[in-house]
């Protein structure tokens, strides 16, 4: 979740480590798939000029609107499309927008949605029980909590906001239902455990609710599997998570992608025939100073993690001219679109 004080003071998390980590050139094509107020947008399209390119997807089409006009003086160079990101590779092969240096994704949900959207995502506020990053989208966290059975309400409580008191809070809102609003809820839950320290004992419910609204960790599953199709040979994968169910699956995916066996532990001889697509960058996740988080409280959960496209003999991107070519042009050092251009993944003849 990105920081700022206001819809218009919103401050992108992680910014100078998070135009590193993907190594943004100019003349480079990226992908922002969590576009929100453009602030990583910006900066990228700021350091990938002249020439360079940037496709911008986000689930809200207000986070559309406000990135349209942050992104104006970039506006021939910028795509932007309100879809889910597990859309990728679709809206991809659609604008011939492959491959790419460069794919970002900045999970969770923007100031602006926190603060001014008026869909319920804070319970410092009173709000109706919505939810949902897209608004076309029909199951609301009202549905959610008003028709779930206890023991469902329960599971997603525990499952997605790791909350131990699952059960009593889903045992107080099927007491009380139907719950409207954000207030009655968040109090509904204080009266349920009780108040210890100083986080809110909403606060898991909260993201339990979200998650399972938006499908986040389904989402994040189905396009970490496409961005890595989508990156050119060195291109960088470059995932800023705010929660340890996101962070667990971004780590366990990377680590996955860059081994060259993944069979059981104790298979005696390899028989998974898996071949590496990604390289980790940095193998300690990458953490907020405390000067950001100062200036940015919402910084303070952030993880970023990187990982680097490989390509291999073997791969099914690559031809074996291919790899010739990659592996001369790597010894060169090259990393420029041109190079991308020669290995370019045709998706649509697989
Ligand atoms: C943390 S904010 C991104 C902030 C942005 N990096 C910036 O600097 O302004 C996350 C954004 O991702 C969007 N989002 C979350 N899940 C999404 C999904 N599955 N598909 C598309 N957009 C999504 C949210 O609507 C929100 O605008």
């Amino acid at each position: 979740m990105p920081n700022s004080t206001s819809a218009s003071t919103h401050t992108p998390v992680l910014l100078s480590e998070t135009l590193k980590a993907m190594a943004v050139l100019p003349g480079g094509r990226y992908i922002d798939c969590t576009l929100g107020s453009a602030g990583h947008a910006a900066s990228i399209m700021e350091h990938a000029s002249p020439g360079g390119q940037l496709l911008g997807i986000d689930a809200d089409p207000n986070a559309i609107e406000i990135a349209r006009k942050k992104l104006d003086a970039y506006r021939d160079a910028v795509l932007l499309v309100n879809d889910n990101f597990a859309n990728l590779q679709a809206i991809c092969i659609k604008h011939d927008f492959f491959p790419v240096h460069g794919i970002l994704l900045d999970l969770g949900l923007s100031s602006m949605q926190l603060d001014t959207s008026h869909r319920g995502f804070s319970f410092q506020k009173d709000e109706p029980l919505d939810m949902r990053f897209n608004p076309e989208q029909k199951i609301t966290a009202a549905d959610i909590v008003n028709t779930s059975p206890e023991e469902r309400l329960a599971n997603i409580i525990y499952t997605y906001g790791e909350e131990i008191h699952s059960r009593k809070i889903a045992r107080e809102i099927i007491n009380n239902r139907p719950i409207a609003t954000t207030l009655q809820l968040a109090q509904l839950i204080e009266s349920a455990i009780g108040r210890r320290g100083k986080i809110h004992p909403a606060t898991k419910t909260f993201q339990a609710l979200r998650i399972a609204v938006n499908h986040e960790l389904e989402h994040l599953e189905t396009v970490l599997k496409q961005a890595v199709e989508l990156l050119g040979y060195e291109g960088r994968l470059v995932v800023i998570s705010y929660h340890s169910l996101e962070d667990r699956i971004v780590k366990q995916f990377m680590q996955k992608e860059s081994r060259d066996c993944v069979c059981p532990p104790g298979t005696p001889v390899c028989v998974c025939g898996h071949t590496p697509s990604l390289r980790i960058i940095n193998k300690k996740v990458i953490i907020p100073s405390d000067t950001e988080i100062d200036h940015n409280p919402r910084s303070r959960s952030a993880k970023l993690r990187t990982a680097e496209r490989i390509i291999t003999q073997g791969d099914s991107y690559a031809t074996t001219e291919d790899h010739t070519f990659l592996t001369l042009a790597k010894s060169s050092g090259w990393r420029r679109p041109a190079l991308l251009e020669k290995i370019r993944i045709v998706y649509l003849a697989a």
